[in-house]
């Protein structure tokens, strides 16, 4: 028996934010983001939030499944910009669809969450632990830039992807994961500080700052290495993909990897374009348009992967 994905759905906010929009707030220009990233606009959330959009993108995802809320047994939701500290996103979104047989908890793996989510799932199934289970991927990320550092704030966008698995005879095929902690300070976020009666200190905001040169290389390095080892796992040869669905940062990152798995870029969709980096997000929803595009047709193999903050990256290898 295997994990298989058997409907997607996403959700990016009504306001679109373009280069040129960009132009007008801050010191950038539409030729460096997209020359340098490919990024032409975004969607950047106004009155949504990183639950409405996980519970719109899961609503879709089950009825292009044609699942019903009751059936869902598991909802993992990776994010690094929840709603609140607690309840988790994952609690908040089985309340919202009623999905009351489910267990439901949040994954922080940074971009890589929707492929450690998949990895849980995968595991689960094998155990015989679960049938049926929505992976998510959500996230609200204009919050946590500062919007007066045109290094990071131009590359990332809001938004959410969904997935639907089932345990059936086909599906994943192999999984790779893996963490390097250590060299975690080259993309990070601060929480709160440690305060309280007997630690005072001011309660300053923290937003993400990114060495865009060091998250740069560990992409070009692990992202071929684990789609390898995925596909060596997996016994497939990487000719035989007919997708390779990538976490979208930056289209320069896509085309070296595309290069290093003597793969054509054609095979290699993005969406980066429209949405920028929506880190646990990216996957699923590039997923599910490539999906609503009408491009996957059963026993076609496909890989999916994602790498970030942490350091952490991913890859799946899967028959749709
Ligand atoms: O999901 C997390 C994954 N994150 C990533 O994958 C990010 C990986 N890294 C990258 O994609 C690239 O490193 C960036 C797109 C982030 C940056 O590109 P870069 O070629 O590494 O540029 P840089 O950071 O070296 O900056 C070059 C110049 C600097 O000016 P000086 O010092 O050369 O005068 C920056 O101040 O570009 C300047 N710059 C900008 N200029 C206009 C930085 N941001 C901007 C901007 N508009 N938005």
């Amino acid at each position: 028996m295997a994990a298989g994905i058997i409907g997607t759905g996403s959700y990016l906010p009504s306001l679109t934010v373009s280069n040129q929009d960009l132009e007008k707030i801050m010191d950038t220009t539409d030729e460096w983001i997209k020359s340098r990233t490919g990024i032409e606009r975004r969607h950047i959330a106004v009155e949504e939030t990183t639950v409405s959009m996980a519970v719109e993108a899961a609503r879709l995802a089950l009825e292009n499944a044609g699942v019903s809320p009751s059936e869902l047994d598991l909802i993992l939701v990776g994010t690094i910009s929840p709603d609140h500290f607690f309840p988790s996103t994952a609690c908040e979104v089985q309340k919202a669809l009623a999905a009351e047989n489910a267990t439901a908890f949040d994954i922080s793996a940074a971009c890589s969450g929707f492929l450690f989510g998949l990895g849980i799932v995968n595991a689960y199934m094998a155990a015989g632990m679960i049938k049926t289970a929505l992976v998510i991927g959500a996230e609200t990320l204009s919050k946590l830039m500062d919007w007066n550092d045109r290094g990071t704030c131009v590359l990332f966008g809001d938004g959410a992807g969904a997935a639907v698995i089932r345990r059936q005879d086909e599906g994943i095929l192999s999984m790779v994961q893996g963490s390097d902690g250590g060299r975690g300070e080259v993309l990070t976020c601060e929480n709160r500080k440690v305060n309280n009666p007997y630690r005072k200190n001011p309660s300053d905001l923290s937003f993400t700052a990114m060495n865009g040169q060091e998250v740069y290389k560990f992409a070009v390095r692990t992202v071929p290495a684990s789609v390898d080892e995925a596909l060596m796992k997996a016994g497939v040869r990487a000719d035989e993909i007919k997708y390779f669905i990538l976490h979208q940062a930056n289209i320069r990152i896509i085309e070296a990897v595309a290069k290093r798995l003597g793969q054509p870029i054609e095979k290699f969709p993005t969406n980066l374009q429209e949405c920028g980096n929506i880190s646990a997000g990216s996957v699923p929803i590039l997923l599910d348009f490539v999906n609503r595009q009408g491009k996957l047709q059963k026993g076609d193999k496909i890989v999916l992967a994602g790498f970030g903050a942490g350091l952490t990256w991913g890859a799946a290898v899967l028959i749709w």
